[in-house]
Order: C-alpha cells, then structure tokens, then sequence
C-alpha cells in the first residue's frame, strides 16, 4: 500500500441507549493508502453510509478513532470539522444534491464561497464533458447529466479524498459507467484517493480494494491485485 491517508481505530457507532441501543457501527479497523480507489461493499444497513459519513466529518463515532492525512477528526470540534470538510473531501451523493434554482455552472461556483482556492467551474465543466450543460438548470439535465455536474462540483476544491455514496445508485447501467469511469480517472489520472459505497459487487472489481461489511462488522478486506478498468467490465 502506497502511503496511508485514512485509519479507522476501532470505530465504533451507537444510537440509542439500553434496550434501544443499535450498534450502527462495530469496531471497524481498517486503512487507505493515497491514491487508492476503494469499494465498501454490504447489504442494505450494512454500516456503509455511516462509515463514509464518519470519514467526511459528517458524523462523529461514539468510540474509536478516525484518522486523515495525519490528523486525528474523530476528535475535532464542530469547526475544525467544518474546515476539514471544506479542504480535504469532496463528496458526490445518490441523488446528486445540487441546487433546483442555480445553473450547472452556479453550482459548482458555488464552492468559491466555502474554499479560498476553488477552481473554474468552465474548467470542470469541460473535464466532465459538460460544457454545453453550463448554463442548464438541474431540471433541464438527465440524471447521468446531473451526476457528472456534482463531481465537478465535488472537484472544484481540489479536495485529496472523493467519498461516493451510492453514486450510480440511481442511473441506468450504460449512464453509471460513464459516471463510475470518470470517478476511476480521478483516481487514476489525478490520483486522488476514491472511496464509494455500494451494493454493487459489480463495482468491486474494479477498485484497488473492498472492504465488505456485515451488520457493522468488517467481514473481508480484499486487495485487488489487478483491478478492472471501468470500460472492461461487462455489465
Ligand atoms: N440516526 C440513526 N438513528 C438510529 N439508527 C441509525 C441511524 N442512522 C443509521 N442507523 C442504523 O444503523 C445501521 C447502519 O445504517 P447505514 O445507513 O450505515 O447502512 P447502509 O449500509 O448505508 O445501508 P443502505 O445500503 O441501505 O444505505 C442501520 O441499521 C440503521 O438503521
Ligand atoms: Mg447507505
């Protein structure tokens, strides 16, 4: 593994107390090196989503420690959260979460606001082969559209870490690889570290590692001596 960027300590996430306890999260340990693209694979309530939300700084463990580029976030406040989000994550959701009132280009502008160094959105546009769609509305978009708008925006502070949860989750297969190839490019291309949330044990072929979970626990680690180019795997 290249140099670490990301460990999880024995991490561990409850709600609830007593009879009510849910253990979301059990004792989870496991590392990513830089540049590595990897795949959390698990069924529905598995723990992915609260995972990947405890290493984007949106959501803090009960125990256990998160490390991330050296530094410890399981133990940062709400505002150095808040500056560790905006510099070192970019996050692309399911359903894309970009604003119904601004343009494709607004949208990713909008990261100006939260970084000091955001790059152009005219730029990101042209990486995500969206150009044409700079001056289109959310609505005017298709869904494969949409997605790649909100990797750009997720680009455009240059963040090290990308955290997918579910990215292709709600895009036909053809549209989702054109949107999971992109993802694999940051990676490969800009070496950015890559870590998606999925059900889709298609997709774990493809990544350097997968990490499978069960009812919060790890149940596998799996490197992938020769992951699959995106384009190579047959649907
Ligand atoms: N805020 C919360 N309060 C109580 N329980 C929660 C909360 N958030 C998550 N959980 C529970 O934690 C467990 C793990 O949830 P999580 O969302 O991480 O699963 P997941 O693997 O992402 O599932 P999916 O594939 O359906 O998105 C589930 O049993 C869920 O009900
Ligand atoms: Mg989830």
């Amino acid at each position: 593994m290249k140099n670490s960027i990301v460990r999880f300590e024995n991490v561990e996430k409850t709600y609830g107390e007593g009879e009510g306890l849910q253990i979301a999260v059990d004792k989870v340990s496991f590392e990513i090196g830089e540049g590595e693209f990897v795949v959390i694979l698990g069924q529905s309530g598995a723990g992915k989503s609260t995972v990947l939300n405890m290493l984007g700084g949106m959501d803090t463990p009960t125990a256990g420690k998160v490390f991330v580029d050296g530094e410890e976030i399981s133990s940062m406040n709400d505002r150095q959260l808040g500056t560790y989000r905006a510099d070192k994550v970019g996050f692309i959701f399911q359903f894309y979460n970009l604003i119904p009132s601004l343009t494709a280009y607004e949208n990713i502008a909008l990261t100006k606001r939260i970084v000091k160094n955001a790059a152009d959105p005219k730029e990101l546009l042209e990486k995500v082969g969206l150009l044409k769609c700079a001056d289109k509305f959310p609505s005017q978009m298709s869904g494969g559209e949409q997605q790649r708008v909100s990797i750009a925006r997720a680009l455009a502070k240059n963040p090290r870490i990308i955290l997918g949860d579910e990215p292709t989750g709600a895009l036909d297969s053809e549209t989702g690889v054109i949107v999971l190839e992109l993802i694999q490019n940051m990676c490969r291309n800009e070496g950015k570290t890559v870590i998606l949330v999925t059900h889709n044990a298609d997709i774990a072929q493809c990544a350097d590692k997968v990490i499978r979970m069960k009812n919060g626990k790890i149940r596998e680690i799996k490197i992938n001596e020769n992951p699959v180019p995106v384009r190579e795997v047959s649907w």
